[in-house]
């Protein structure tokens, strides 16, 4: 990663940079500093998290030198209720970055999964602070498996990493400015109607499972149905089969076994 600096001359976010050898969690680091005035673009980076974590709580794992792991405050000119817009502009960059460096065709599972070939190989975490309805910043946390991958008594979804998915290396710090260079490209989408609706038919177009056999898994209840769609809000829309749709903001979404349809 020494060639990092060099690589995000010329991008409008990482900067200012600041990268670890290790750390707990590089969103805990980013929103302190968030907390405490840090202009929009700053960007904190490790080569190894002993706290990540995921959505839900979960822990996320990342092992010394073989991922990427960063998070980016950002201060869009937002409300509470469009804040699902942040990872939707994460998931299209990350997989039009991840297109273009490694020449593999990701895919999204709601609300914040990349997937390479089924499997999940980066996650997503968006953390708002709110000033009022309006959002006051977002620390935008992103984790990619680069050539490793969790084992699967490690993970509730399974994993894969992305060399092993594009069958040669990839240069971390390529990858890093590719993603930069995507986000700020469509940053502005998020903030004017016409342009966001753009961004959220890439990133529907993208999501797999929709029109399938699903099972939601939600804090309390487990539901089987079909993952109908998504609303511009984020929402998953669930048919259950009395036919009733449930509009969903947070939960996760698994392949129904063949047997259980
Ligand atoms: C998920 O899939 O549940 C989201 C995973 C997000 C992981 C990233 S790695 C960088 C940043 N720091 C963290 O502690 N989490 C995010």
């Amino acid at each position: 990663m020494h060639e990092l600096l060099h690589q995000l001359n010329g991008c409008r976010f990482g900067h200012p940079l600041y990268v670890y050898q290790q750390i707990g969690s590089t969103s805990d680091r980013a929103k302190l500093l968030a907390e405490n005035g840090a202009s929009e673009g700053l960007l904190i980076m490790a080569e190894e998290q002993t706290a990540g974590r995921g959505r839900g709580g979960r822990a996320w794992l990342t092992p010394p030198g073989c991922a990427l792991a960063f998070s980016l405050v950002l201060r869009p000119a937002l409300t509470a209720e469009q804040a699902a817009r942040l990872v939707m502009l994460a998931g299209v960059a990350v997989c039009e970055a991840v297109e273009q460096v490694a020449e593999v065709q990701p895919r999204l599972k709601w609300p914040n999964d990349v997937l390479l070939n089924g499997r999940k190989f980066a996650g997503l975490l968006a953390e708002s602070a709110l000033r009022g309805e309006a959002l006051e910043y977002v620390v935008l946390g992103i984790g990619l498996n680069v050539s490793w991958a969790p084992a699967p008594e490690q993970v509730d979804f399974p994993a894969t990493c992305l060399q092993a998915e594009a069958g040669r290396e990839v240069d971390r710090a390529k990858l890093l400015r590719a993603i930069l260079l995507r986000l700020e490209a469509r940053y502005g989408q998020l903030s004017d109607e016409a342009a966001f609706h753009a961004l959220f038919a890439d990133w529907r177009a993208r999501l797999v499972m929709l029109g399938e056999p699903a099972e939601l898994r939600l804090e309390t209840e487990t539901l089987a149905g079909v993952a109908e769609d998504v609303a511009a809000d984020g929402a998953l829309l669930f048919r259950l089969p009395s036919g009733e749709v449930r509009r969903v903001l947070a939960g996760n979404l698994h392949l129904r076994p063949a047997s259980a349809v």
